[in-house]
């Protein structure tokens, strides 16, 4: 039987963090036994921020080494590169043909961008998520493994497969799910500072390339309040926090010690913050030994790059040839 088809991809605009780590990088892992998988570096989308040409290259270099780091293996799934696949532009092209003004302005993702940055409000911000329907359609993906800030983007990509099939009367497109191996929730991994979530411009983030004595410091230095003083209180923010990211490195025992001192009000602070880095540097420090190596081996990145980008292509330009013959591009010659 074939095996489903998954696409996801991540932006190379820095180092993976745990937050991308765990919401994302994870699952794949996970699937590439069982799934036809795609994973990119979305390279494309970066440019909304105005990166550099050096810090877009080291960031894509990075991005892979870090890929292939976690355990992503290039001989089960595609790894490839967004730039390498003139394909998904094209199909971009075509798909914002049928994407609103309205339905774009209204994306939080759209909303939060232009608030961040409001002196650089592009028309690539607007259409990220046609950009991002691109490259979920371009495979006829039916899964994407993805942290929770993506949901609204991949609704966004649901509706637009959905559009397109209906407005050319086809069933080219799956709509593709959001996808969580264990079939849990999508998670949201929350940063060091007390509110939101972990993210690469936040400044909140533990990268997976941080080494043991950085990782220590900024779990120290995490946000927290004066204790409980009532027994079994609600958590506030900022320690609720810690104890999700207890939950997603930490054992159940551990996570249940600490809840149990919460409650009666015994806790302190220090200690949850010794195990929860020591937890953290367990899952990490592997992983950064071998990004250490695998960067040092440009050879070996160059030929899994290469590799990937004709296996994607190929997958993509059938894709693209059956949905230009359905918008009628014929060939007149
Ligand atoms: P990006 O680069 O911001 O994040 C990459 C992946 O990491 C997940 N993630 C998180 N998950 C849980 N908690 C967090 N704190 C956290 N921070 C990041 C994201 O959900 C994502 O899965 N638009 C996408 C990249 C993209 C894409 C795609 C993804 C482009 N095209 C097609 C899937 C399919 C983005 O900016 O992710």
């Amino acid at each position: 039987m074939k095996k489903p088809t998954v696409v996801s991809g991540i932006r190379p605009t820095g180092y993976l963090h745990l937050g991308n780590y765990f919401g994302a990088v994870r699952n794949f892992i996970r699937m590439q036994n069982d799934y036809n998988c795609y994973f990119f570096i979305a390279d494309i989308h970066s440019l909304t921020t105005h990166p550099t040409p050096e810090n877009l290259q080291a960031g894509v270099k990075q991005v892979l080494a870090e890929y292939l780091a976690c355990g992503i293996d290039p001989e089960k799934a595609t790894i490839f590169i967004q730039s390498d696949v003139p394909e998904i532009t094209e199909l971009y092209t075509f798909m914002n043909m049928n994407a609103y003004l309205g339905e774009l302005e209204r994306t939080t993702s759209f909303k939060d961008k232009a608030r961040q940055q409001p002196d650089n409000v592009n028309a690539g911000l607007l259409t990220y998520p046609v950009l991002m329907a691109a490259d979920i359609l371009i495979h006829k993906a039916h899964f994407v493994p993805v942290g929770k800030d993506q949901e609204q983007n991949l609704e966004m990509a649901r509706k637009f497969a959905k559009r397109f099939n209906r407005i050319y009367n086809s069933e080219v497109f799956p709509t593709p799910k959001p996808f969580t191996f264990d079939g849990a929730d999508m998670i949201k991994v929350p940063g060091l500072d007390g509110s939101g979530k972990m993210g690469k411009s936040e400044g909140n983030a533990i990268n997976l390339y941080e080494d043991p004595k950085a990782i220590r410091k900024k779990v120290m230095r995490a946000v927290t309040d004066a204790g409980p003083t009532e027994p079994n209180s609600t958590k506030p923010e900022p320690v609720e926090n810690l104890f999700t990211l207890l939950k997603i490195v930490s054992t159940p025992d551990v996570v249940s010690h600490f809840d149990a001192q919460y409650n009666d009000c015994s806790i302190r602070y220090g200690d949850l913050k010794k195990q929860l880095a020591e937890d953290i540097i367990s899952y990490t420090e592997p992983i950064r030994t071998r990004i250490i190596d695998i960067l040092h081996d440009d050879e070996y990145l160059a030929k899994v790059a290469r590799m990937g980008a004709e296996k994607a292509r190929e997958s993509a330009a059938k894709t693209l040839n059956e949905v230009k013959g359905l918008i009628g591009f014929k060939r007149l010659f």
